[in-house]
């Protein structure tokens, strides 16, 4: 038996426009997504969250990656991946077929399944990558009992494949944060570390309601604007990425906050914020903070302001759902085997 676990993520800056080859800086969380695993002669999957359970061939799993792999094709050709989520959503266990024939495939695993029970804490939809780190954590787990000598590099590469089919044309950002931890600069999958100063080491999240669509539909929702209009947008937020870096190494507390709300007004204006993230916003931004949407869209906001103390009694007083996080968590890791 081997016990995996993987990070979630927030991204400080540079979603959305990461997508159209621009930087973005990400950083692990300490929530993670914890997979057992053990070989078997089927494939079984217990997932904890849900309290569901299923038992299927390793055949079925890889007829749902290849028709899963024709799907992006055919989406990609498009610019239009709705057929594949249909398929990925018409069963409540398709995707986990698809991810595991997938992993199957990659790591040249000719006999034998696998028995996994998947447990936690990082809530789903909420822009905090939960999808990338369940692939992330799931493929290093089938890897430490079919694969040992794997790289992280390998791990990650495969994981992005798995975020293609949930996503479509997602960035590789999330997969690679989840693989690698700390908290780093994304560029065209070029992985750098960032050091964060002192001030960011934690930040306070306000997890606002699960958002009704997914990333690959928000993402798809940027895609579809106008090009000039989202083009801008989409170079604001480059702009303040690259500006954020130099912020973050010169320590200068008030261009980091400046920043962030810079890139909640393009995020806003590219429609993918909501009226009570707005409100959010607005109030941590009168006492002087800043706050903006992390990943796809709604669902998780950070929060910051040099003085905590203000910024939690704002929040109590809102009766807003927060918590303080640690920001550069350690990446994917075997914890036992
Ligand atoms: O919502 P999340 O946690 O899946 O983050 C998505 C980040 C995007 O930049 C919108 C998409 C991507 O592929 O990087």
């Amino acid at each position: 038996m081997v016990k995996v676990s993987a990070p979630g993520k927030i991204h400080l800056i540079g979603e959305h426009s990461v997508v159209y080859g621009f930087p973005a800086i990400i950083s692990a969380i300490e929530k993670r997504t914890r997979v057992k695993a053990e070989k078997s002669e089927k494939i079984k999957i217990k997932n904890e969250v849900y309290q569901k359970e299923t038992e299927f061939e390793i055949e079925e799993a890889v007829t749902a990656a290849k028709k899963s792999r024709e799907l992006w094709k055919k989406g990609d050709k498009k610019s239009d991946f709705s057929e594949l989520f249909s398929f990925l959503r018409s069963d409540f266990w398709k995707r986990n077929q698809a991810t595991l024939g997938l992993i199957f495939e990659r790591l040249k695993v000719v006999k034998g399944g696998v028995s996994l029970i998947i447990d936690s804490n990082l809530p789903t939809g909420v822009g905090l990558g939960s999808s990338a780190s369940l692939s992330v954590a799931i493929t290093r787990a089938i890897a430490a009992l079919y694969a040992p000598q794997i790289s992280n590099q390998k791990i990650n590469e495969i994981a992005f494949e798995l975020e293609k089919l949930n996503h479509g044309r997602p960035s590789g950002g999330d997969n690679s944060v989840c693989v690698f931890g700390g908290t780093i600069w994304f560029e065209k999958g070029k992985i750098e570390p960032v050091s964060l100063p002192d001030f960011l080491q934690n930040l306070i999240i306000v997890l606002t309601p699960r958002r009704n669509l997914s990333t690959g539909d928000l993402v798809q929702k940027v895609r579809n604007l106008d090009k000039n209009f989202r083009d801008q947008k989409i170079k604001n937020i480059a702009k303040a990425t690259y500006k954020m870096r130099r912020a973050l190494e010169e320590k200068d507390v008030n261009k980091v906050k400046n920043l962030i709300n810079i890139a909640q007004d393009n995020l806003t204006e590219l429609g993918i914020s909501n009226p009570e993230i707005d409100g959010l916003v607005k109030e941590v931004r009168k006492i002087g903070g800043a706050a903006k949407i992390s990943g796809g869209g709604g669902g998780t906001v950070i929060c910051f302001h040099q003085n905590k103390e203000e910024l939690i009694k704002l929040l109590k007083k809102l009766k807003v759902n927060f918590e303080q996080i640690k920001l550069g968590a350690e990446g994917v890791k075997v914890e036992k085997s």
